[in-house]
Order: C-alpha cells, then sequence, then structure tokens
C-alpha cells in the first residue's frame, strides 16, 4: 500500500507535468515589424516568402539576405515551425549559381513552394531576372523533400508573358496557380500543369497594375490583394474579390487606411489557417529596408474577412491556436 505522502507527491508530480505540458502549448507571440528571431536567435531570412505546410508542419521560404553570403549564389531559406511563431532554421533549401547566364548581378526573388502529391517532386517558382528587371521570367527548381536541396530546372516566361512578382494559391480543392505581375497589361493567375513544371491555363488577366499578389478562398469567395508599383517604397495594398478566379472581379479597394500605407509593408502571401473553432486568414507583408536588406522585417496581422470585405488591422503583437484557429490580438 502506498503511504499518503507517496500518493500527494504523486499528484503534484502529474498536475506539474500537466502545467509543463499546457506551457508547451501556450500560444507565441506574433510581432509584427519586430526582429523576428529564428531558433539560433537570427533574424528570419524568408523575405518575400511564401508558406507550405506539410502535415502538421509549416514550412517557410523565401529571400536569404543574410550579408557576408558568397554574392555569386543566390540563396532561398527554409525555416519549418509547428505554431507559426517559432522558427526554426532548416537549411538553404536552394543555392544556385547563375544558372542560364543571366548576367552576374542576376535576381532571385519571391520564392514560393509547391508540393506535387502526384510525382511526390515539391517545386519551387521564383521570380529571375538581370539586374534592371528586362529579362522578367520565372525559375523552376526541384527536389524530393521540402528543404531541399532543390535542383534547378528552367526558366521561361508564363504563357510567354512577362512576370515579375509571382505569388502562389493552393485552392480548397488541391488546385495549384501561380499569380504574376504582367506589366504591361496586369496580372494574371494561371493554373499548373499536372506536374507543377509549366503553366498551363490562364483564369484571368486583372487589368491592375499590382505587384506582391496574393489570393485566399474564403467562405466562397476569392480574394485577391496586392501592391501598387512603387519598388521597395510602401503603398496602399489593395483587395477585390470574385465568386470564380477566371471573375468577374469586384473594383479595388484599400486593404488599410490609405494613408497608412499598408503600415509599410508589402504583400507577399495569406496564410488560411482553418481550426477547430474558427479560420484565421493572415495576411504575411514585408517591411523591406532596401539599404539594409537582411534588416527587412515582416508585417504577419489576421485579416478581418468575410462577405466581400477584407481589411488589416493595426499591427499589433497578437497570438495564434493553430489548433482551434484562433487568433488573438493584443490590447
Ligand atoms: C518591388 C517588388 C520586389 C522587388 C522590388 C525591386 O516592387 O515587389 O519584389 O522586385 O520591387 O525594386
Amino acid at each position: 500500500m502506498q503511504s499518503s505522502a507517496l500518493r500527494t507527491s504523486q499528484i503534484f508530480g502529474a498536475l506539474f507535468s500537466l502545467l509543463l505540458l499546457n506551457a508547451g502549448a501556450v500560444p507565441q507571440l506574433i510581432q509584427p515589424g519586430e526582429l523576428w528571431p529564428d531558433d539560433r536567435g537570427q533574424h528570419i531570412q524568408a523575405h518575400g516568402g511564401g508558406i507550405l505546410k506539410v502535415g502538421d508542419t509549416y514550412y517557410w521560404f523565401g529571400e536569404e539576405r543574410s550579408r557576408g553570403l558568397n554574392p555569386t549564389y543566390r540563396y532561398v531559406s527554409c525555416y519549418s515551425s509547428t505554431n507559426l511563431a517559432q522558427w526554426t532554421f532548416r537549411k538553404h533549401a536552394l543555392k544556385v549559381y547563375d544558372p542560364e547566364h543571366f548576367h552576374a548581378g542576376w535576381i532571385l526573388e519571391r520564392p514560393k513552394v509547391f508540393y506535387n502529391a502526384k510525382t511526390k517532386k515539391f517545386v519551387m517558382y521564383m521570380h529571375v531576372d538581370d539586374e534592371g528587371y528586362k529579362l522578367a521570367r520565372v525559375g523552376v527548381a526541384v527536389s524530393d523533400t521540402v528543404d531541399g536541396d532543390y535542383q534547378w530546372v528552367k526558366s521561361f516566361r508564363p504563357l510567354g508573358h512577362e512576370s515579375r512578382d509571382i505569388g502562389q494559391f493552393v485552392d480548397d480543392d488541391g488546385t495549384a496557380y501561380l499569380i504574376f505581375e504582367d506589366r504591361p497589361f496586369g496580372f494574371r493567375i494561371v493554373k499548373l500543369s499536372d506536374d507543377y513544371l509549366d503553366v498551363e491555363k490562364e483564369m484571368c488577366l486583372i487589368p491592375m497594375h499590382m505587384e506582391g499578389g496574393a489570393v485566399v478562398h474564403y467562405q466562397g469567395l476569392y480574394y485577391a490583394i496586392g501592391s501598387a508599383l512603387t519598388g521597395w517604397n510602401a503603398n496602399p495594398n489593395k483587395y477585390a474579390t470574385a465568386k470564380s478566379l477566371e471573375g468577374p472581379w469586384s473594383e479595388f479597394k484599400d486593404i488599410a487606411p490609405p494613408e497608412k500605407n499598408t503600415f509599410g509593408a508589402q504583400s507577399t502571401m495569406m496564410v488560411k489557417v482553418v481550426g477547430t473553432k474558427a479560420t484565421t486568414v493572415i495576411f504575411m507583408g514585408d517591411i523591406w529596408k532596401p539599404a539594409t536588406q537582411w534588416d527587412s522585417r515582416y508585417l504577419w496581422m489576421p485579416l478581418e474577412i468575410g462577405d466581400g470585405k477584407l481589411a488589416l488591422p493595426e499591427p499589433k503583437p497578437w497570438t495564434l491556436d493553430v489548433v482551434t484557429g484562433e487568433a488573438v490580438i493584443q490590447k
């Protein structure tokens, strides 16, 4: 028979373990505009990025802009997280040296990764260009594993069109789309081919000049957002809605009071987190610092979205419970 002292200590032990478990599950703060340290304590380098969810793990890919890297290479970083707040640096998923003789100062921006269930390959799209942004092409690289090493496949102009900023959208039925800015005309949403190595079909051309294009499908409506063409400088980002990707698309409206210039950020993606109690759509944006790009920040906030309206609230620290899908903005 156990002594009552032993039983009491066992009960306390169990309670303590429960407390610890709960502490592990306490949602962590996401702090827009602040330095965002990874597991090594280094500011996350995933600019112009995108998110891919595999199982319960989120992977964040983006432009690596640290100082001190070999300048002849271009790098795409990969981080992983199960709560979207605390990120582990995995590796440079892509490290590539001018694969098609673009030019010494060639540019690799806005990488996005799709998973193709048929080929079981991870397919990375990115904007590739020369220093003067005249080539206007997309690059494609593939890997058997999510964090690489990605191998270069090719570059091309989607359906023959100029393509600068790109975005990624995967619909609820799993169909994958590329969004790209076609300077003379506007921005286009195109369906990827079966193996994702090409683009197959144009869904729409939205005759609006928008960069950082992103789309989310929420409660039966498609919402598209993007920024005006002001380079690294922030501008009022806008949104439009449509019942189908083919359109017709509504007029574009501001996502925040226009004088706020999107609180200094530029859109790169919208991430939909479907939980047991709520669905949160996260605005993922970049606060660029062109003279010190390694220090560029991120603005992630839960959007106010629904009934054809979308609004980016004033940035404040917030938490997200990825299980319930609930976001709580601090007062
Ligand atoms: C921005 C674009 C960035 C980068 C920059 C260069 O408008 O969104 O990805 O290309 O211009 O000036």
